[in-house]
């Protein structure tokens, strides 16, 4: 997909990006990744809920017209959610929005969704850090600051 905007690289830009966290496996990683002191950027700022399945989108639209330049959404892993389909419910509606932001001319990429364990701080890390990149290169968000 075209990029939407592509101000971004190299120009200093640091891009704010939500993160929307599962509280029994991602947001339990991001932990991990802190105590192992393992090193990903610093532009998530991390929101906790229950399960990934309770994530509306339009929490994640607002968080981009309210000015994140990207939202990367992570929860257990498919068949491990602690309320049986949360992260099934979680993956369509990721999918649908993420089609519907690249036909209005957002770069889907913007939002991402994973699935990152308790145990897993180190592809917690990576994944941050691989998003942070791609949010990056984009530049800043075209819907930030809308009305
Ligand atoms: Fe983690 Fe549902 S409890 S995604």
């Amino acid at each position: 997909m075209a990029k939407d905007n592509g101000s971004g690289a190299g120009n200093g830009y640091e891009p704010e990006i939500v993160g929307i966290f599962c509280n029994w496996c991602t947001y339990a990683g991001a932990d991990l990744a802190g105590t192992s002191r393992l090193e990903y950027p610093p532009n998530i700022k991390a929101i906790r809920v229950m399960c990934s399945g309770r994530v509306d989108p339009v929490f994640v639209v607002k968080s981009l017209k309210d000015g994140a330049d990207g939202v990367f959404i992570s929860g257990c892993h498919l068949g491990e959610c602690h309320y049986q389909s949360g992260n099934y419910k979680a993956v369509r509606r990721i999918g649908l929005l993420r089609r519907m932001l690249g036909s209005m001319g957002l770069d889907p990429d913007r939002v991402q969704m994973e699935h990152i364990s308790a145990s897993e701080g180190k592809l917690f890390a990576e994944k941050v850090t691989e998003f942070t990149e791609t949010i990056r290169e984009l530049g800043p968000s075209p819907l930030a600051g809308g009305d």
